[in-house]
Parts: C-alpha cells; sequence; structure tokens
C-alpha cells in the first residue's frame, strides 16, 4: 500500500452503522446476535460446526465425528459422513418452487445472454457429467478447466465434483507454460477448454494454449480435451484427443446420479503463489469447503430469496469457486456470470449488468474500484442502481478513498461496504463485516467471522496489543481450511504451520499477511509479509517471475520486487544482471517483458526492468530485497546495510 494510505488508514476515524431497514430483516441482525453466535462458536466449537453442518448440508450418510485434529496441521472434518457438492448445489432445491428459480444469469461480452432455472442447470450439469464419464473420467480422476467464463466453465465444474472427480481451474489469462506446469503437477486426465472466449471486444483463442502446453507429450497423463465452442473462429482438433463439447455432451442423457462422496475426499485442487518456489496446488475436500461456502456467502451476504448475486471474479480465481459457483447455488440464490470486464470503449459495462439484471449484491476487488474512480462518477450516475443492497470488496487492501467513493457514489449511501479478507487456502471468507449487524471503518474488515480464531501476533506467537503490527493468523481450524499441498504434505506444513510457534505449544496457520487491531478488534490487514506481489488482487511470487526472467538466455541473474501502485495496488519491477557481455536497452527491456508473459502470463510482466551490474547481496548471498523495495519505490534506502557484502552496488543502484 502506498505509504499516503498507511497514513490515512491509521487516521481513520468514521464508523458507519448497518442501515436500519436491513437489519430489521437481517440473518445476523445485530452486534448481540453475532457476539452470541462467537461466544457458541468459542464455548463449544465441535458442537457448533456439528449443528451447522447437519443444518445446512444434505447428507447421505451422517458424519460422525466433526473434527479430528489429531495429527495438525492435517485436519479431518465430518468423518463418517457423505454428501456431493453438485446435489447440494442443484438437486436439493428442485423438490419445491426453487425449481423453477433462475440459478444462473450469464451474460456475453458480445451482449448475448442465457438464463438457467435451477431444474435446467441440473440437467446440463448432469449431460456434462456423463460425458465426462464417457471420456472415462471417474472418481478421484483430475480433470483441469481452462476456460473463458461461459456457463459451461460452471457447468463443468459442478459435473466433476457430481461425479467425484476433482478439478483444477486454471485462469484462462495464465500462459500454455504455466498450464503446462499445473497439467503436470496434478496428473491431470481430461482438458476442458472452448475455442476462445471474447476479451474487450475482439475474440482471443485459447485452444492452442492447451495444444502447446500438451505439445511432444509434454502432459503425459492428459488422456482428452473437451472443447466448448465459444467464438466459432478455425480450431484445429486432434484426432483421438479433441472433442466438441456440442457434439459429446448434447447427446447425453440429463440423468446421472450424484456420487456420494465422503467428507474428506478431495474437491478440487487450486494453484496459488507462495513466496517459495513454483505455485502450489492447494486442495480443498467436499464437506468443509461446502459447508464454509455455503455459511459465508449467507452470513456476509446476508442471502434473500429475491437477491440477485453478483461476483465480478474470474471462475479461475477462488473467489469465483466460492461466490460465483458453489456458495450462492448452494444456497439457491441467482448468480450471475459476466464474461467481459469494463474498458475504455464501454467504461459502464459493470453498471450496465446492475441495471439489466437488477443486481442487489454486487462484490468486486479494490483495484476495479480504484479504476472507476478515475473515470469520474459521471460513469455510473448514468445508471439505474437502486436494486443494489449490498457492496462487497475482495483481494486486496482497500484505501479508505475508494472505499467511501463506492459506498458513495455506487450505494448512494445506502448499501453497506463489506470488504472480505480471506485466501485460496481458507476456502471461503474469514474476516468480514455482517451487513445487518457490523458498523463498519473505511479500510477494515472489522471482525472474524463466527468460529474463526483469527488473531494477530508476534513471532512467538502472542497477540500483539492494539494499534502494534503482526502477523495475521488463525488458532483453530474451521472446516474451509486447505487440507494440504497437492503432492507436497511436507511443504504444507512449512508454508503455513511452521513460521509461528503458537505460545501455548498448539499449530498457528500463517496467512503471510501483515495486519494490526484497534481498540474496538477491528482488523486492519496491511498486506503480505511474505515475496508475494499482489498486482490487482493476483497473487505473484516474486520468485516465479525470477525464474522466468532467467529462463531467458540473456538474463544471469533478477530479483523481483513490488511497488506501490495507485490503480493496481502493486506493480512489479525487475532488477536484472545480463550474461556477462551484454548490456541492457530498452528493446531487451521489452523482450524480456514479453518472455514473462509467455512463460506466466500477461499479468506477471514487469512494469518496469531494471538492468544493473550486480545485485545487492548479504555475505551469505541472499539478495536484500528490502533494498530493493526501497529503490524500485524511489524511497531512500534506510535501516541496517551493514550486511552488504558490497556498498558500491548500491550507489550503482541508485542511479
Ligand atoms: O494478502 C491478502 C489479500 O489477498 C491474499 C489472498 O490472495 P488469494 O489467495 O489470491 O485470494 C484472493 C481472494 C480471496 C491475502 O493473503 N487479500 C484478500 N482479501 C483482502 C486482502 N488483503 C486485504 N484486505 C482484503 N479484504
Amino acid at each position: 500500500m502506498p505509504d499516503a494510505t498507511i497514513e490515512s488508514v491509521l487516521q481513520e476515524g468514521r464508523i458507519f452503522q448497518p442501515p436500519a431497514e436491513l437489519a430489521a430483516r437481517a440473518r445476523i441482525g445485530s452486534m448481540e446476535a453475532y457476539r452470541e453466535l462467537v461466544a457458541r462458536a468459542e464455548a463449544d466449537p465441535d458442537a457448533f460446526w456439528g449443528e451447522h453442518a447437519r443444518e445446512q448440508l444434505h447428507w447421505f450418510e451422517p458424519f460422525h465425528t466433526v473434527l479430528d485434529w489429531s495429527n495438525p496441521p492435517f485436519a479431518r472434518w465430518f468423518e463418517g459422513g457423505t454428501t456431493n457438492l453438485a446435489y447440494n448445489c442443484l438437486d436439493r432445491h428442485l423438490d419445491g418452487p426453487r425449481a423453477e428459480k433462475t440459478a444462473l444469469i450469464w451474460e456475453g461480452e458480445p451482449g448475448d445472454s442465457r438464463r438457467f432455472t435451477y431444474r435446467e442447470l441440473q440437467a446440463e450439469v448432469c449431460k456434462a457429467a456423463n460425458a465426462l464419464k464417457a471420456l472415462g473420467v471417474g472418481k478421484g480422476d483430475l480433470v483441469a478447466l481452462y476456460m473463458p467464463m461461459v456457463p459451461e466453465a460452471a457447468i463443468a465444474m459442478l459435473a466433476c465434483a457430481r461425479i467425484g472427480a476433482p478439478h483444477s481451474v486454471v485462469f484462462g489469462g495464465f500462459s500454455a507454460e504455466a498450464l503446462r506446469d499445473r497439467l503436470i503437477d496434478g496428473g491431470v486426465k481430461v482438458v476442458i477448454t472452448a475455442d476462445g472466449g471474447f476479451r474487450k471486444d475482439k475474440a482471443v483463442a485459447l485452444k492452442p494454449a492447451v495444444d502447446q502446453a500438451l505439445a511432444g507429450g509434454a502432459c503425459p497423463t492428459v488422456e482428452q480435451v473437451l472443447v466448448v465452442r465459444r467464438t466459432g473462429e478455425a480450431t484445429p482438433m486432434e484426432q483421438g484427443r479433441d472433442r466438441w463439447w456440442h457434439e459429446l455432451v448434447d447427446s447425453q442423457s440429463s440423468d446421472c446420479p450424484a456420487v456420494p462422496m465422503a467428507s474428506e475426499d478431495r474437491l478440487f485442487v487450486l494453484y496459488t503463489s507462495g513466496s517459495t518456489g513454483k505455485p502450489k496446488g492447494v486442495v480443498h475436500t467436499t464437506a468443509g469447503y461446502n459447508l464454509w461456502a455455503h455459511l459465508t456467502f449467507q452470513w456476509i451476504f446476508d442471502i434473500r430469496d429475491d437477491d440477485i448475486h453478483w461476483c465480478t471474479a474470474d471462475v479461475g480465481w477462488i473467489t469465483g469457486h466460492s461466490y460465483i459457483v458453489y456458495g450462492p447455488l448452494s444456497n439457491g440464490a441467482t448468480t450471475v456470470m459476466y464474461e467481459g470486464a469494463p474498458r475504455p470503449s464501454k467504461p459502464g459495462a459493470f453498471w450496465e449488468v446492475i441495471q439489466k439484471h437488477k443486481v442487489s449484491i454486487f462484490y468486486t476487488a479494490p483495484t476495479a474500484i480504484r479504476a472507476f474512480m478515475k473515470s469520474g462518477r459521471e460513469v455510473p450516475d448514468q445508471y439505474d442502481m437502486s436494486t443494489l443492497r449490498i457492496l462487497g470488496t475482495v483481494g486486496e487492501p482497500i484505501n479508505p478513498e475508494a472505499w467511501m467513493w463506492y459506498r458513495e457514489v455506487i450505494g448512494h449511501g445506502r448499501c453497506p461496504v463489506i470488504d472480505t479478507w480471506w485466501q485460496t487456502e481458507t476456502g471461503g471468507v474469514m474476516i468480514s463485516p455482517l451487513p445487518g449487524a457490523t458498523p463498519t471503518k473505511p479500510g477494515s474488515a472489522t471482525l472474524p467471522l463466527p468460529g474463526i480464531a483469527a488473531d494477530i501476533v508476534d513471532n512467538e506467537g502472542h497477540s500483539v496489543g492494539v494499534d502494534e503490527g503482526g502477523y495475521l493468523a488463525v488458532r483453530r481450524p474451521w472446516p474451509g481450511m486447505m487440507r494440504t499441498v497437492h503432492g507436497d504434505p511436507e511443504r504444507f506444513r512449512k508454508s503455513y504451520w511452521e513460521h509461528i510457534l503458537g505460545a501455548d505449544g498448539r499449530p498457528l496457520y500463517f496467512a503471510g499477511d501483515g495486519a494490526r487491531r484497534d481498540a474496538d478488534g477491528y482488523f486492519w490487514v496491511m498486506g503480505r509479509v511474505d515475496d508475494v506481489i499482489s498486482v490487482s488482487g493476483h497473487r505473484l511470487g516474486s520468485m516465479e517471475i525470477e525464474s522466468a526472467l532467467v529462463s531467458h538466455p540473456s538474463v544471469a541473474e533478477a530479483a523481483v520486487v513490488g511497488r506501490p501502485d495507485d490503480l493496481k495496488g502493486e506493480g512489479i519491477v525487475a532488477f536484472v544482471t545480463l550474461q556477462t557481455g551484454l548490456s541492457g536497452d530498452a528493446a531487451l527491456g521489452a523482450e524480456l517483458r514479453k518472455h514473462v508473459g509467455a512463460e506466466i502470463g500477461p499479468i506477471a510482466r514487469p512494469d518496469e526492468i531494471r538492468f544493473s551490474d550486480a545485485l545487492p547481496k548479504t555475505r551469505s548471498g541472499k539478495i536484500m530485497r528490502r533494498i530493493l523495495r526501497a529503490l524500485a519505490a524511489g524511497e531512500e534506502v534506510s535501516g541496517d546495510t551493514s550486511t552488504l557484502e558490497d556498498r558500491s552496488v548500491l550507489d550503482a543502484l541508485r542511479v
């Protein structure tokens, strides 16, 4: 966050009460009601979670144990039970009038749109599930999705869940290289993709990236590719490997029973960046994830039967998993999915969707809000957004200025702003206001949800005092927590459970974020404390970008840091030393940026590349990123530089 923002966060004193009308009808309508839930969860967590799981999910077989935490950090929730996420999202709504309720509204980029009732969506999911079976996919087989934002993405996810095949959704903006890494790491059997999608007024091909990822037998486990026709552009298909969705799926039976899955059966793998190594495959399992996506959606959006919920994320990220697909559908809500994005030729694109579909709950990212602020209130003011009642934000710290703009310009002061803190690893929201209960402060995610033992601690696991900075941690397991890193349980332990030793000897979940708590107990999340860079709310590991840079033949060494960016939260600056005899110029800089784009995806392209003869290192050879961060931000290098091996490096980098 820019320093000016940190300053204003520290001085922030405004408080907004929940609107009385909303509170009067809310599921959790007062701080007393919230505190009562917190106290119940505190007093007997097993009883609390057990009761919610029994009430909120359908069980084929009831569970006998709520939580087995005998082998931390490997939690087992709701053992003995069997359930199915697709059943909970679809079939259980078909008994009554909800069957004919709209489940999914899809708005395509060129203006085409589709709607599915719960009954229709269930039938589509069954057909897709039967198609997967026809391709040889069975329980436990991993299916990758590399898709644009089309209804088939949600249908495919639910189809996988229906037959117990875990999915691994790879964001469509990732490159062929990044896709290949994820296909290999997962041991994926079938890939579902599309010929392309529409992005910013033009058709963008996707299938060629799949071909490239699979070329030369690079992913030997991948047997088949299922291709949705979206753009209609000419698309080469490989005989025996590639099948068109409309040819295979449309002719399938719409009857496909949901497979009873054990609570701890794998539901999905989703890759995210950490501070070391390659992206990790975060593993979520069936019942715990389902419960957490379901409950959090209900609590934080105070969902009502007539709500139209729109989350602007891509299904390639956890936000899309939990709050476009699973949370809303599990609750029987109407969810909107949008293929497009605002852009200079269509600055009002989002507001048009809200007006057209009468959206009542809108969930987006601070980076989008800051971009809207820049183009002025004249744009949203042209649209009727009176249907809105709750505004949510997620992905990065929101500066109070953007928060206030969101509240006043988009919500006209009527809608609570719900700043939700969470992560891919947490499965669902962890810290957030409840719209009918929690007084909000601009820039604060406020308080942990009931049952979430979030804390801010020092290195030894002691809670820090009021307004003291510390590490955001969670003291007790929760149902939606990730279970492991795919294929690497040790990495799971090391990345999340070994940073802080619990003062009472119990393990603590380390989130990787810094935070402070004010006198009211409100959490203010300040951003990552590790080498993860957050660009427009997308997580990128410095090391991943560094590896991409050094894979270019001209590069000898690279160090990548974030620097504050008014729009994107953080921008990427790469310090690069070249192979002996080479010198850096603008053309090479452009080439390296392109190279990173091809290795990871356009979002990882550095904003700036600085060539230098050497990088600042400690005597033990560790790159001193703190120094590079200051240099990238144009700040004075402060603090101790005595461990620097060669001080002249610093002087050279300054100019
Ligand atoms: O740094 C925090 C930031 O996003 C990280 C999680 O990123 P990811 O796994 O990609 O999930 C993003 C969507 C849930 C966190 O470690 N972050 C997320 N929400 C907030 C946030 N930082 C501050 N305030 C938030 N509301």
